[in-house]
Order: C-alpha cells, then sequence, then structure tokens
C-alpha cells in the first residue's frame, strides 16, 4: 500500500512539499512554481483516494475553499492533471498580471495626452489616440437608428431653438454659401436651409445623407457631399462663406480635427468663419459621451497653425443654456456635467 501525503502527519507533510520544492532552481518564481505544483498534486490524490473509497462518484470534484480563480485551477488539475493545474495557474497569474500592466499604460496615457491637450500640443499620445476613427464614426453613425432625426439629444425645445437664435443665426451669413460638416438627420440643416443661398451637406456616412434627402427632397439649393472623414471634396478653394458644425467635431479624434481644420480653411473665403462645437477635456476618465479628447488651448492652438484667427471659445450662450452638458441628468438625480464642450468660432483672415 503507498502511502499518500494523506496519511501523512502535517509536519511531515509539510517536510515533503519542501523536498519537492527543493528540486527546482532556488528562484522565487521556481519555487512558487513548485509549491503550486504540490499543493495542485495532493488535490488529486486526495480525489483519487475519495473515489476509491467510494466516498465520491468517478468525475465528481473536491469542493475547495479560497479564491474563486484558485478553485477553477483545482478542480481543472483533478480533472486533467496536475501538470496542467500548474501551467493553468500560470496561465491565470500571467493574465491577471497583463490585465494589471494594461490598465496602469491606459491610465499613464490617458496623463500624458491631458498633459499635451493643457499645453496645446497635438503630441505622439493625442496624434496616436487610436478610439474615435473615421472608420468607428462611420460604423456607429451609420448604424444608428435616425428614426428620432437627432432630436433626442436636444436638452430642450427652447435649448435648440437659443442655441438657433443666439449662435446659428448671428454667425452664419445671411444668404451666404454655407457647409454644414456632420448633419445627421438634419437637426440643424433645416435652420441652416432657411438662411442661406446654398447649403452643402457633409458626412461620413451615405445613412446620414440618405436620411437628409429623404427630409427634405433634392431640392436646387442643397448639396450632398460624401467626405473621407477629414476633406470636403468637389469645393474649390476660398468657395464658401461658413462652416457649421455641431455634434460632430466632439467625436472625431484629434489627428483628423487637425487635418480637417486645414481643408475648412482652404474651402473657407477670406473673411469667412466657421463655427465648430468640440470637446474640451483631453482626459477620457468617467463618462463622456464617446468624445474625442482634446482641449480648448489645443482646438485653438491647431486654428492658429492653419491661419485662423480665433474669435472667441464659449460654452453658454443667451439665457444661460450651453454645451457643457451632453444630455439632462435622469429626473431627481444630481451628477456632475459629463463634458466639457466648446464652440469655437474661428474666422479667416480678409486677406
Ligand atoms: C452625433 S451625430 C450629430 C448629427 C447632427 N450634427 C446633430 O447635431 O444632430 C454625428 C454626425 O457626424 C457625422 N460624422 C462623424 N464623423 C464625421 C466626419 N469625420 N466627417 C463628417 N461627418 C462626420 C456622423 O455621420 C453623424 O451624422
Amino acid at each position: 500500500m503507498s502511502i499518500t501525503m494523506r496519511d501523512l502527519p502535517q509536519h511531515e507533510e509539510r517536510s515533503l512539499v519542501t523536498r519537492e520544492t527543493a528540486r527546482v532552481p532556488s528562484s522565487i518564481l521556481g519555487r512558487a512554481a513548485a509549491w503550486l505544483y504540490a499543493v495542485i498534486w495532493r488535490y488529486v490524490r486526495q480525489t483519487r483516494k475519495r473515489v476509491a473509497r467510494g466516498q465520491k462518484r468517478v468525475g465528481a470534484l473536491v469542493k475547495h475553499r479560497g479564491p474563486r480563480p484558485l478553485q477553477k485551477v483545482f478542480v481543472r488539475a483533478q480533472r486533467i492533471g496536475p501538470a496542467y493545474g500548474l501551467l493553468y495557474g500560470g496561465w491565470t497569474l500571467a493574465t491577471a498580471a497583463t490585465t494589471l500592466a494594461t490598465a496602469a499604460t491606459q491610465r499613464l496615457a490617458d496623463r500624458l495626452r491631458t498633459m499635451e491637450g493643457d499645453r496645446g500640443v497635438l503630441g505622439p499620445f493625442l496624434r496616436d489616440y487610436s478610439d474615435n476613427t473615421v472608420g468607428a464614426n462611420r460604423r456607429v453613425w451609420t448604424a444608428w437608428d435616425w428614426s428620432r432625426r437627432g432630436e433626442e439629444w436636444n436638452q430642450s425645445e427652447e435649448w435648440k431653438q437659443s442655441l438657433i437664435d443666439e449662435v446659428l443665426r448671428p454667425y452664419m451669413p445671411y444668404q451666404g454659401r454655407i457647409i454644414e460638416i456632420g448633419p445627421g438627420g438634419g437637426r440643424w440643416s433645416e435652420a441652416l436651409l432657411e438662411h442661406a443661398r446654398q447649403l452643402i451637406l457633409v458626412d461620413v456616412t451615405e445613412r446620414a445623407l440618405e436620411v437628409c434627402r429623404e427630409r427634405f427632397g433634392d431640392v436646387p439649393t442643397l448639396k450632398y457631399v460624401l467626405t473621407s472623414g477629414t476633406d470636403v471634396p468637389g469645393i474649390a478653394d476660398a468657395d464658401v462663406d461658413a462652416v457649421w458644425s455641431f455634434d460632430v467635431f466632439v467625436h472625431i479624434a484629434p489627428r483628423d480635427i487637425d487635418e480637417y481644420l486645414r481643408e475648412i480653411r482652404r474651402v473657407l473665403a477670406p473673411g469667412g468663419v466657421a463655427v465648430i462645437h468640440h470637446h474640451g477635456r483631453a482626459s477620457k476618465k468617467g463618462p463622456d459621451g464617446w468624445r474625442s479628447p482634446m482641449t480648448a488651448r489645443l482646438f485653438a492652438s491647431l486654428a492658429i497653425k492653419h491661419g485662423f484667427i480665433l474669435e472667441r471659445q464659449f460654452d453658454t450662450w443667451g439665457n444661460g443654456f450651453g454645451v457643457r452638458r451632453h444630455a439632462p441628468p435622469p429626473e431627481g438625480e444630481q451628477r456632475p456635467p459629463e463634458n466639457r464642450d466648446l464652440i469655437s468660432v474661428l474666422r479667416a483672415p480678409e486677406s
């Protein structure tokens, strides 16, 4: 009859574990692995004995105490073997270490993006920011349910009307040639259409242009343009008086905003104006409604780099209405603003 660890007194059992441990290199990892192997092996033997005694059905498993991931390792080791258990344990540890390391690097990258944004520099961390890409925007907005035409994003009817009265109409030249970037369901296009001599709707998804075409039809004062994500194809240099974009640049990655500003500068006539709503925070911590990292200072420095005059940056207008909150909090809930959005007014120099 063979002696198992179960039959040994406690101190001998301990020394057996130590003897096994001594066979492996004396590094900490080696010792830990040997210890884990011995513990798992002990459980496998225990189960076999209990099965042999008829205390357990074959295939049934000993119940283990301890943290859940460790219990899983024991259970699997009983089924497949101690070597499997050892590798499984190692894999679990490595996965946990990778998860922790990923979280740490993400926090670090967020901090570095914030530092770049606060200094107004499109540095490597903002330039290489991998979310809010053109492809992701095209996917999200193509799949969007446009049946409410974007009206679901209004804070209230009064809020929408105040933005039209206090921002859109004063800045967009009456009877001008206007581009709207990212019309979506046409929430602002309706007011722009009444105001403009010609309105050019530029969107990254054919779906939004289709929704607008259904809504407004093929009227001579309206033109539909599909963009590759940072250009306004088919529009000559210095050919438009104004550009309007609301709830669009908040979702565009910083390097694409940089490209877009170059393009907007190209198509704007001297003295022309661009009114652009964008995010004002580089950190991605907390809920932000899928906003891209951007700051007031970075947006200003990109605009100036492309030859604009920064006329104004603001987040409130009229009777205290503003862009700081993406959506009203649920009834009765007190919650800080979800974003720090801004509107920038850029002017192309007269000459
Ligand atoms: C949140 S919706 C806003 C729609 C509309 N401006 C509004 O306020 O209701 C974003 C819109 O911007 C468009 N969009 C996203 N990225 C774009 C890009 N790079 N160029 C042009 N349009 C873009 C989307 O397809 C979508 O129509």
